[in-house]
């Protein structure tokens, strides 16, 4: 899978996503980061890509022009034109079973805006998509976009060793994952539970379960009615 990035500051998502999971997976040809830098695109002699907001206001506003030129070198003579996803505080909000959705698609461009935004006539042009990360201001999609990204990218097939790991942990069927543990057996006084020491699968199993349903029900009540709700569709 493809994933282009339109940003200021390419070197940002270059660091962000150049580390252990994501690298591993792009050095395996699993997916691509390409970070494009919209500053690039500037037709401006001091590569200017913001002014002042028409009808005045706090701060600057990203240019369309640069914007639109460095999003249409991605998609120029392309059969298929990509999502185009804008990362901003007035989109759906992200959750897993979008990152679902979005998994699902060849390539991707996503779009972060810095200062107080960018022109929208570009946005009404280019735009398909527009997420936010949650309920609070950001001073660029750039973290959103790799928050994104790494979400989409554990669900590419190859990415992770373990073909269970994506679907067994937390968020999937609307359950949190249960507590584990690793050696030693004691620390601290306390005790790994006895029924992981006893090599039962099915009681293994079973504790697991009841362990993710208690912790569901306590930590996150609003995601334990949904899963009450599917289990009795079910
Ligand atoms: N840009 C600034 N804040 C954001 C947020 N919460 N989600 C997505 N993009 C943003």
């Amino acid at each position: 899978m493809k994933f282009h990035i339109l940003t200021l500051f390419p070197e940002m998502i270059e660091q962000g996503l150049n580390n252990s999971i994501i690298k591993r997976a792009a050095e395996a040809g699993h997916l691509t980061i390409n970070a494009v830098n919209i500053r690039d695109f500037t037709l401006d002699k001091h590569n200017k890509v913001d002014d002042y907001p028409y009808g005045g206001g706090a701060g600057m506003l990203m240019q369309a022009q640069p914007v639109y030129d460095a999003c249409r070198s991605l998609t120029e003579g392309k059969e298929k034109k990509p999502r185009v996803i804008f990362m901003t505080p007035q989109g759906r909000t992200f959750h897993q079973e979008m990152a679902k959705e979005f998994a699902g698609e060849e390539e991707l461009i996503f779009l972060c805006g810095h200062y107080e935004g960018i022109d929208e006539r570009v946005l009404e042009e280019i735009v398909t998509d527009e997420v936010s990360i949650g309920d609070y201001v950001l001073t660029g999609g750039e973290l959103p976009a790799m928050v994104m990204i790494d979400t989409i990218a554990r669900l590419i097939p190859g990415v992770l060793n373990n073909q269970d790991s994506a679907e067994e942990e937390s968020f999937s069927g609307n359950l949190l994952e249960y507590p584990q543990y690793t050696r030693p057996e004691v620390w601290m006084d306390k005790r790994v539970p006895e029924v992981l020491l006893s090599g039962h699968h099915a009681n293994i199993a079973k504790w697991r379960r009841e362990q993710s349903e208690e912790r569901t029900r306590v930590k996150r009540p609003d995601m334990y009615e949904k899963y009450l709700e599917e289990k009795k569709r079910k």
